[in-house]
């Protein structure tokens, strides 16, 4: 997979890719990242790239022409998604992370400012993700956040693939808790079972707390799980 950021900060985001599991990826060849800055198709001595609302009010926009430039110099492959940063968008889900891993193509815009000239998204957006209720001042980090959770459900990129499966919003509920050694540690213990060697048992326990943390921390996403009977009993 290719991701292309649009920023105007490409600083601040592709450093950030170069570490860990995301870096690994970029080095095995299964995705590659790059960053064009909206500010290098300017046209103007200044190189300006945003400009008075339309309208009036505060703030400073992004430019539609400034970035469809930035845009149209990609050399977007087929079936390609542009993606907006927007706290207008819809919620950015797992279920989003999933479908958009299976593009090879994944352009990011990032916004900052006032946002950018809505223009754009008519234009080129397939997508305008929201990452939460709350305001930042610019869509560098909202990117990084959509492509980590991409990136990481890629083929090959997790050393254990099973650990997907474990994921919280994997099944629509969170996950289990989990412990590693010591078995004792300031006086907190280690769940029993999960030393028992059980794995049935194991495996009853981790769903059993997915279910509780699930109902107790996020009871919009329990109203909407799907229980089994057996969920149901090890609730009781
Ligand atoms: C200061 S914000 C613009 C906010 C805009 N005036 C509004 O009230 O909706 C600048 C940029 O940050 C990014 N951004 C800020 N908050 C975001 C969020 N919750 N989700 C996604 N992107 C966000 C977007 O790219 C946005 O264009």
């Amino acid at each position: 997979m290719r991701i292309d950021f649009v920023t105007l900060f490409p600083e601040m985001v592709l450093p950030a890719l170069r570490h860990s599991i995301l870096a690994r990826a970029e080095q095995t060849g299964i995705v590659s990242f790059a960053a064009t800055n909206p500010r290098d198709f300017a046209t103007d001595a200044h190189r300006t790239v945003d400009g008075r609302p339309c309208g009036g009010g505060p703030g400073m926009v992004m430019r539609p022409d400034v970035v469809g430039r930035a845009l149209e110099s990609l050399d977007l492959m087929p079936g390609h998604r542009i993606v907006l940063t927007d706290p207008n968008g819809e919620r950015f889900e797992q279920r989003h992370a999933r479908d958009i891993a299976s593009v090879d193509h994944l352009v990011i815009l990032c916004g900052h400012y006032e946002g950018i000239d809505d223009r754009i998204r008519q234009r080129y957006a397939s997508d305008v993700f929201s990452i939460g209720d709350f305001v930042l001042t610019g869509g560098e980090f909202p990117a990084l956040l959509i492509a980590d959770a991409v990136v990481r459900l890629l083929p090959g990129v997790l050393g254990d693939p099973d650990s997907l499966g474990a994921d919280s919003h994997s099944d629509g509920l969170l996950s289990y808790p989990q412990f590693t050694l010591p078995r004792e540690w300031e006086g907190f213990q280690v769940p029993a079972v999960l030393l028992s060697g059980d794995h049935g048992a194991i495996a009853r326990w981790r769903r059993r707390h997915a279910l509780i943390s699930t109902r107790r921390q996020r009871p919009d996403l329990f109203c909407r799980a799907r229980l089994s009977k057996s969920d149901v009993d090890l609730l009781q």
